[in-house]
């Protein structure tokens, strides 16, 4: 009886969503009797993407449809932070600023709403989330990602898949493998040992898959010097993915494809977009490519029977063949004009919420000198308190409205900095800008002065005298698309300070006003020499926060949102700290070792005794925590972690514990790796309990020999900290 009713309670679940969800065997068994009734065009429709050329697509890439079969043009569209190219959709946070936020159900909430925005669209496939580790700190699309930390990444694109998916639109994990870099990206080799593979960049893959994840996508670069989307030790069936469980299929980059059809085909590759060439590459499978290659036998009947039956598996796992809304827009016309644009409204209300919540919890408070007045009023930092700072400049051209409409890929900045340029760019319809959500929120309780250029008298003219001023700063980078530039950084930054001057305007304003508030929009890692100036009373790094900036800005500068933001990746002032480099010129292709092996960003920094100028992991709050009590039990090869942390100051706040692991030397380790983080809301006074879980895999490392995680025996070091130099807690666990 109860178990009738949880079935029909179940069926009602499933039907409010609009879709019923497969197992992959059962989603198989429709994908091969589908293919079993299919012409050779047809499957060959479903291999080869439509045509970047082609007026009829309507998608950044998409397949032939099969009414006879219900099977529709398989829409794929970009990319990790949300639609582009579509209107009337939310320009979400991006995935460093996910990363920012330690938060797994932020990061699955927004997988939530992207999903139930595509699916408003009918756009079948989510092309993310990227989870390209940040090799290098100026790599032009690490924003897209979730910075250079493999278990931060794996944890960012499992809540991101899952809750995509969870809406019945396939995700598409990218890019498959060693994307670490723009310039020379189209053919450069990035060869990597064994181990580092595993540990590093496979990671959040294998993450991905064990989140059921539909596709990946095979880079453009080569990797081993073997193109990805040819490389069967990656994509092949005894390659990492499949060897790992992978279920879905294999789909290549844009353009990607360097090798004949059967070349790519016979290495794993299941799909090849957008088709047809595009300049770079492509146009393999398209224009008979593949057609030849099956009919003369290069590739066989077998394996595109295979390569149809992957595409269409997870088709009909995420219940796509019933209620799948239609695809109501028209990525050619992205002004939102023509009879194929119904211009559906995906926005909600909710989806902003979370945008701005996103944004606000992805803020990382870096220093606080508060100052308070005889009656325990904030004067100086933050929070700022209405009313108090009778006279407040706002300076900087990143406080203000940006320019909309900047080309296809947003290749410009000239306002406020929300998201890099490329195909991971979204939509700038909605954003609101700093300056006007001050603006808004002062009213009449300051007056205001601003200058909204970075000219360095302005700024100080503006800012002289004033009892607050707000400087807004920013850094930014994006895809190396057809090579071209934005203020001449080619995809990648040339150099880690803050662009127009921003480090020079902070300090011109800073000597003249002696509450100066910087805030910081940024792709990565940027130097802020004055984070020690005196005057230089808080700073905030808000990463690239989406449309929502300027409401979320204003909600942690006034303590309506506590921040709990935490660094995704270190800010060291030297870049050759980080120890890799970008490879800028070449006579050619190049090779590209990774020698740095594990030593990454803090890994790298903790190994040479470099104290960076805020450190992976670090983010203050308005109030303070406690930490006590670390016990350890242990089931079986698991082990729990459990410590109590209270907040003991005067306002509610949520913490961001980390676990950090120390392996016995004999491993050959970094000294700590993150292996866990949690997310704690604590009332004002009150005190709870935190477990954290570390399984025996997170405790092993990769063991070439026999190709396995392998947990070694001897003593593990567990460090809980509220960032990785700030630990609070330590025991150690002899296995
Ligand atoms: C192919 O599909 C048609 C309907 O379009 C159906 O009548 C036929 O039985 C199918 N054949 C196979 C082999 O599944
Ligand atoms: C890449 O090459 C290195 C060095 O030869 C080798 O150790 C590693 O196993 C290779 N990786 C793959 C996935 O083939
Ligand atoms: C959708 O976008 C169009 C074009 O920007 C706009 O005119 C329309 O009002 C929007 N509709 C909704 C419901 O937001
Ligand atoms: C900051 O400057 C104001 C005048 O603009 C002055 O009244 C105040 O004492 C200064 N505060 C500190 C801490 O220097
Ligand atoms: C701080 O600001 C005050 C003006 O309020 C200025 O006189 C002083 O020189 C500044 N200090 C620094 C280190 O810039
Ligand atoms: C990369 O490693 C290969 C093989 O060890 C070596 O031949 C080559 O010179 C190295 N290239 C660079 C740029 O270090």
């Amino acid at each position: 009886m109860l178990t009738i009713l949880l079935v029909i309670l179940g069926v009602f679940a499933l039907r409010i969503r609009g879709f019923v969800t497969r197992s992959w065997d059962d989603a198989y068994g429709l994908a091969n009797k589908a293919a079993s009734n299919m012409t050779l065009d047809e499957k060959l429709g479903i291999v080869t993407g439509t045509g970047q050329l082609n007026a009829n697509r309507r998608c950044v890439g998409d397949t032939i449809a099969i009414p006879r079969l219900n099977i529709p043009s398989i829409c794929f569209q970009d990319g990790p932070a949300g639609l582009r190219l579509v209107k009337n959709v939310t320009g979400f946070p991006t995935g460093i600023n996910a990363a920012s936020t330690f938060s797994r159900r932020l990061m699955r909430a927004r997988g939530v709403a992207i999903g139930e925005e595509y699916r408003g669209k009918g756009a079948h496939v989510f092309l993310g989330p990227a989870m390209d580790i940040m090799r290098n700190p100026k790599a032009g699309r690490g924003w897209e990602s979730f910075g250079p930390d493999p278990y931060l990444n794996g944890e960012g694109a499992y809540e991101t898949i899952t809750g995509v998916q969870s809406t019945g639109v396939q995700a598409c994990a990218k890019h498959f493998l060693a994307n670490n870099q723009e310039h020379w990206r189209y053919g450069l080799s990035a060869n990597l040992d064994d181990r580092t593979t595993h540990e590093i960049y496979f990671y959040p893959f294998l993450r991905s898959i064990e989140a059921g994840v539909s596709s990946i996508m095979c880079a453009y670069n080569r990797f081993n010097d073997t193109s990805s989307c040819h490389n069967a030790g990656l994509i092949g069936p005894n390659g990492l993915m499949q060897t790992s469980g992978f279920k879905g299929y294999v789909v290549s980059d844009w353009g990607a494809t360097h090798d004949s059809a059967a070349d790519n085909a016979n290495a794993g590759l299941d799909m090849e977009q957008p088709g047809d060439y595009i300049v770079i590459g492509g146009g393999a499978f398209y224009n008979g490519g593949l057609k030849n290659a099956v009919n003369s036998g290069s590739v066989s009947q077998a394996r595109l029977n295979q390569m149809v039956t992957h595409i269409l598996a997870p088709f009909y796992r995420l219940g796509q063949d019933a209620d799948f809304p239609l695809t109501n827009f028209d990525a050619q016309k992205r002004d939102g004009s023509g009879p194929r644009n119904l211009n559906i409204n995906v926005r909600t209300p909710g989806h902003t919420a979370l945008s701005r919540e996103i944004a606000a919890a992805s803020s990382v408070l870096l220093k606080n000198a508060r100052g308070l007045d005889a009656s325990g009023r904030t004067i100086r930092g933050l929070p700022a308190l209405k009313g108090v700072a009778k006279t407040v400049a706002i300076v900087g051209q990143d406080a203000k409205m940006l320019n909309k409409d900047c080309g296809e890929l947003n290749e410009c900045n000239d306002g406020t900095m929300v998201v890099g340029w490329g195909s991971g760019s979204n939509s700038l319809d909605f954003v609101v800008p700093p300056i006007d959500a001050l603006t808004s929120y002062l009213g009449n309780s300051a007056t205001l002065t601003s200058s909204l250029s970075n000219n360095l008298n302005d700024g100080a003219n503006a800012a002289k005298g004033k009892d607050m001023t707000f400087v807004f700063v920013n850094a930014m980078s994006g895809e190396l698309g057809f090579y071209d530039t934005v203020v001449n950084n080619m995809g990648d930054r040339n150099e880690l300070d803050l662009w127009w001057s921003g480090a020079d305007l902070v300090g011109r304003v800073a000597a003249v006003c002696n509450n100066t508030i910087v805030i910081v929009h940024s792709v990565g890692p940027v130097y802020m020499p004055f984070s020690t100036n005196p005057n230089v009373t808080a700073i905030i790094y808000a990463g690239a926060p989406g449309e929502q900036t300027g409401p979320a800005i204003v909600d942690v500068l006034y303590g309506v949102y506590n921040p709990s933001g935490r660094m995704p990746f270190s800010i060291a002032d030297n870049e050759g700290a980080y120890g890799t480099s970008i490879v800028y010129n070449s006579l050619g292709f190049p090779e590209i070792n990774y020698t740095e092996g594990l030593f990454l960003d803090y890994r790298i920094l903790d190994r040479n005794k470099v104290t960076p100028r805020y450190e992976f992991g670090f983010g203050l709050s308005y109030t303070t925590f406690g930490y006590s009590t670390l016990s350890v039990s242990q089931a079986g090869d698991d082990f729990s972690i459990s410590f109590t942390i209270t907040n003991t100051g005067s306002v509610d706040g949520t913490e961001k514990p980390q676990l950090y692991l120390g392996y016995p030397p004999s491993a050959g380790e970094p000294a700590k790796v993150l292996r866990g983080f949690e997310e704690v809301p604590l009332a004002v006074g009150i005190t709870t309990t935190v477990t954290v879980a570390l399984d025996r895999r997170s405790m092993s490392v990769w063991h070439t020999p026999s190709q396995s995680y392998v947990r070694p025996s001897g003593t593990f070091t567990i460090y809980i900290g509220a960032s990785i130099k700030d630990i609070r807690l330590t025991t150690t666990i002899a296995v």
